[in-house]
């Protein structure tokens, strides 16, 4: 059973409350600086709104959901309540672009820290969350927590430095598939289908899609050619996707993201 404290319940905090409240062994602890989120969260979750004080003393592990430029504030409450404990919590953080040892300069203490960087899909289960582990988190603390978070989706693990470049992928990732999604459906209603059916048919499909790639195990360029049927129609729009520059604007907008 795992105690797990939310500091922070807006819109990923919450998605990743949701998560752990599937894990009926876990209990949940939720804080926020206007409570009135945390009190919605815990009509769904039935998890118990506190503050920070009560979270960080009962808690095995402490999420910081808040955004970075909130850091040192949220540090400033908490920083005196982990120094006075004798076993705190193992920290999860979420925000973006710092690093545990940010973190514990911010905190003042050397917490075991789990980093993270999910994403929006951990609202339906189906995450792909990177995560990191300073050193003071032990392989038991890990292996509870990926439990206890299991309903949130995948879990990798990665070199801190290479969470950046991972969050270019899947952390901005939602965003680019949401554009491909409309502009598929988009050019559906263009070609006389409804909107309903049309995205339907292109969220469907691009799951699908994401599916036989990670259940079936084979290249993309090879599901792809297997699509292509000499002299038919889906390698002409192909050629236009290449026309267009699709492969470089993708790779482009990734690496934007990545360098920003
Ligand atoms: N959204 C994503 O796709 C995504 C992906 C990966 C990582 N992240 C990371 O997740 C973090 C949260 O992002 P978000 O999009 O969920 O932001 P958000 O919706 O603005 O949530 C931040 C929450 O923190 C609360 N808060 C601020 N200061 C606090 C304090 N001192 N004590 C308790 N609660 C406090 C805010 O409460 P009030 O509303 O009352 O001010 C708000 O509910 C960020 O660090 C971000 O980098 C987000």
């Amino acid at each position: 059973m795992a105690k797990i404290a939310f500091i922070g319940t807006g819109n990923m905090g919450s998605a990743l409350a949701r998560a752990a409240s599937k894990a009926e062994e876990n209990s949940l602890f939720l804080v926020n600086r206007h409570p009135e989120k945390a009190v919605i969260l815990q009509k769904e979750t039935g998890g118990c709104v506190t503050d920070h004080k009560t979270a960080a003393e009962n808690a095995d592990y402490l999420f910081l959901g808040v955004k970075p430029r909130m850091l040192p504030e949220v540090a400033k409450t908490l920083s005196p309540i982990l120094q006075a404990m004798e076993t705190p919590p193992v920290l999860v953080s979420m925000l973006a672009g710092t690093e545990i040892r940010q973190l514990q300069q911010n905190l003042g203490t050397h917490c075991p820290v789990i980093r993270i960087m999910p994403n929006t899909p951990v609202s339906v289960g189906e995450g792909m969350i990177l995560y990191c582990c300073s050193d003071l988190v032990c392989t038991e603390d890990e292996t509870a927590f990926l439990e206890a978070m299991r309903y949130a989706g995948r879990f990798i693990k990665l070199e801190e430095h290479l969470i950046d470049a991972g969050m270019a992928v899947s952390g901005c990732g939602p965003a680019y598939v949401d554009l491909f999604v409309e502009a598929l459906a988009d050019a559906g209603v263009a070609c006389g289908l409804t909107r309903k059916d049309a995205l339907l048919l292109a969220a469907q499909m691009t799951l699908g899609s994401a599916r036989l790639i990670l259940e079936g195990g084979q290249h993309p360029g090879i599901l792809k050619d297997a699509v292509c049927s000499p002299g038919g129609t889906t390698i002409q729009g192909v050629r236009k996707l290449e026309e267009k520059g699709f492969r470089s604007a993708v790779m482009e907008a990734v690496i934007a993201a990545y360098q920003a």
